[in-house]
């Protein structure tokens, strides 16, 4: 495979579903790496001002998609960052495209009984917001697990593991060049 940016500086990209601790995670990777740290969702949500469950309100799933295909393309337009990415983001082939090229790609292997636990009393995630979120969590799970596997350069399980300690396993796990 060819990259079009030095090994040692390439991004390193948390793909997951929800409450899969990308956010966490990935800020005590940056910090023990020394490198920016930026959350995809956090962006677009500064970018226009209001949340994402409002986002989806007024522009609908479809609406929220392109705003995350442009922020994915902003963020990834520079080199040397830790990124956690929304759930969704591995949906459309071009964001799939882009983040092969831009970056390696750690997939946080959650259980749906783990997010569960985490996210029994979410409000904040519009796909959520159904009468059966275990049923909503394990339909996104068939539907993209698949996906989140086939880009992953790095497949690492989270099931009942504290933050910190995973966080130093994915770092021991990295190429050496990119430590
Ligand atoms: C989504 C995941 C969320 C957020 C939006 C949609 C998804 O991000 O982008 O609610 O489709 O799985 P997190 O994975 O950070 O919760």
């Amino acid at each position: 495979m060819r990259y079009d940016t030095p090994m040692d500086q390439r991004n390193i990209i948390l793909i997951g579903p929800m409450g899969s601790g990308k956010s966490t995670i990935g800020n005590i990777m940056a910090k023990r790496l020394n490198r920016e740290f930026q959350d995809s969702d956090h962006y677009i949500e500064e970018r226009t001002g209001v949340d994402i469950a409002r986002i989806f309100d007024i522009e609908g799933e479809e609406g929220f998609r392109e705003r995350e295909s442009n922020a994915l393309r902003d963020l990834l337009g520079r080199n040397n960052r830790v990124i956690a990415t929304g759930g969704g983001s591995v949906l459309r082939a071009e964001n799939q495209k882009l983040l092969k090229q831009k970056g390696y790609i750690v997939f946080l292997d959650t259980s749906v009984n783990q997010q569960m636990q985490r996210l029994r009393r979410d409000k904040k995630r519009p796909l959520l917001q159904t009468d059966n979120p275990r049923e909503r969590l394990e339909k996104l799970f068939d539907e993209r697990r698949p996906i989140y596997l086939d880009l992953a350069d790095l497949a690492i399980k989270t099931d009942k593991r504290v933050a910190r300690r995973l966080a130093a396993d994915i770092i021991n796990r990295l190429p050496d060049n990119l430590k």
